[in-house]
């Protein structure tokens, strides 16, 4: 594996379990709120960043290169509201797609067709990660004004669930 592209995947592991820890911080945060379906939607949030995290994992392996893992930063701790928390899942979410978009741009640059190929269901995963999140976002936004509303959201937050997504 080219060696730039090699340390690109590794910067973006990082950044994969980077994400799962800042929204396990979220999930802390709604556990103290008592807000179960909230927390129900990170601890998915969370099992699916693992998976990306250990797709590329995976794909650096099986390609024949190095995993060298990196520390991972503290994440913030507390918000004003469910708003604020999804204003920055957001937000995150699409800095995590210019990364990823990043990343595609250095595969092109050393012409490994194969890793362009792996990293474009990432990038499709990115434009459902985005959408996810906005939906949470628009509802808290625009409908969201009292307590009933959350209880009525929290309620349909506790349906999502998690599938293993198959990566590559
Ligand atoms: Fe792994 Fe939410 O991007």
């Amino acid at each position: 594996m080219n060696e730039k592209l090699e340390k690109a995947f590794n910067d973006q592991i990082n950044a994969e379990f980077y994400s799962e820890y800042f929204y396990l911080a979220m999930y802390a945060y709604f556990d103290r709120m008592n807000l179960q379906g909230f927390k129900n939607w990170m601890n998915v949030q969370i099992q699916e960043e693992h998976a990306h995290a250990m797709g590329l994992f995976n794909y650096v392996h099986e390609r024949g290169g190095k995993v060298v893992l990196q520390e991972i930063a503290k994440p913030q701790t507390d918000w004003e509201s469910p708003l604020e928390v999804f204003k920055d899942v957001l937000k995150h979410e699409q800095y995590v797609t210019s990364r990823i978009n990043e990343l595609a741009d250095i595969a092109d640059e050393v012409k490994d067709r194969a890793a362009v190929s792996f990293i474009d269901w990432y990038i499709k995963e990115q434009v459902e990660e985005e959408n996810n999140v906005g939906n949470v976002l628009k509802t808290l936004t625009l409908i969201c004004d009292d307590k009933q509303c959350l209880y009525m959201l929290d309620k349909e937050l506790a349906a999502r669930t998690f599938t293993a997504p198959v990566i590559g």
